[in-house]
């Protein structure tokens, strides 16, 4: 294996650029070249590169975003996208590529593997919605993000006496939302794993809360559950409270990434070039309990994760009724 290229693709995820920096250096000391593709799978069909060594990914450990830039690309999901980027990939004497992001991240990394291009993904997402893998690089950053913002949404909802609804991001998934709303001690979260639960949970919840003495209420919202617009109405209609609404939104996205993002990044990064050199391909690095491991994509992408339900366990009991 003499050169690599790495991009990252969909949503950005705090601690992408760790993961970038960690393919180059893992590559650099095996000798290997590598190649930045910018904006997604857009850049392989279009040629958009830089070339990348140990220098150009100094300082970027500890930054947001991601200096290749990113792209959610509809020409790659077309045939003649994908033959475009098999062409730059043997233009530019690629033996493999890693990419970083999620789901569709995969889907496009499978699509290229067809065409016979060695291909390993890296998850890279907030939402932790990746089955094959325990964690997700960003989503601890995110957390954190999110939770910093409800601390200080809770001091002026306590102080009002007030009712709260946060909308988190997770796209189709809760993991985001029950994790958030653990850290924060939320009267209730709602999911979309189980929102058929809505009148009973969520308004027994902050009504049980007011008969324990309580005068504000924190209630997490999904993104993937439904509107946090929708859920205050319906709490403003069902029990006369005059709820605020929070989107968090983006933000979420953004910031230095913590110590768990940035070495999580690190060691994926890492697992991925020892793929590549050893001559494997189609590959997701994921982790189960605390060990970096790799995995076929395909069986990957067939699997399904459901909420931690311990973790959801412990919630039920913490805004038990
Ligand atoms: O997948 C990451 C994510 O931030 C989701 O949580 C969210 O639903 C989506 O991306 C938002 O996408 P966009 O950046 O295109 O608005």
């Amino acid at each position: 294996v003499k050169r690599i290229g790495v991009l990252t693709s969909g949503g950005d995820a705090p601690g992408m650029n760790a993961a970038v920096r960690s393919v180059v250096r893992a590559a650099v000391y095996r000798g290997i070249e590598v190649v930045g593709i910018r904006r997604g799978w857009n850049g392989l069909i279009n040629g958009d590169i830089v070339r990348l060594d140990e220098r150009s990914v100094a300082h970027i450990i500890d930054r947001g975003g991601t200096i290749l830039y990113t792209a959610r690309s509809e020409e790659f999901r077309t045939e003649e996208g994908q033959k475009k980027a098999v062409s730059t990939c043997k233009l530019l004497g690629l033996d493999g590529i890693v990419a970083i992001g999620g789901d569709g991240t995969f889907r496009g990394a499978l699509a290229l593997s067809k065409y016979g291009i060695s291909v390993v993904g890296l998850p890279g997402t907030i939402d932790n919605d990746i089955a094959c893998t325990d964690y997700c690089i960003g989503f601890d950053t995110a957390a954190n993000t999110a939770i910093e913002c409800i601390d200080k949404l809770r001091d002026t909802m306590q102080s009002h006496e007030r009712c709260s609804v946060v909308e988190v991001m997770g796209r189709n998934a809760g993991h985001l939302a029950l994790y958030v709303g653990l850290a924060v001690g939320a009267t209730a979260v709602l999911v979309p794993e189980s929102k058929e639960s809505f009148d009973t949970e969520i308004i027994e919840k902050i009504r049980n809360a007011r008969l324990n003495g309580f005068t504000h209420y924190m209630v997490v919202v999904a993104e993937g559950a439904g509107s946090a617009f929708d859920v205050a109405n319906r709490i403003r209609d069902e029990i006369a409270l005059d709820p605020r609404v929070t989107v968090l939104g983006h933000v979420q996205r953004g910031g230095s990434p913590t110590a768990r993002d940035r070495v999580m990044a690190t060691r994926m990064g890492y697992r991925a070039v020892e793929i590549l050199a050893a001559g494997s391909t189609n590959r997701i690095v994921g982790v189960h309990q605390g060990k970096i491991f790799d995995i076929d994509i395909d069986e990957a992408l067939s699997m399904n994760k459901g909420l931690d339900m311990e973790e959801w366990a412990v919630l039920e009991a913490m805004t038990g009724l």
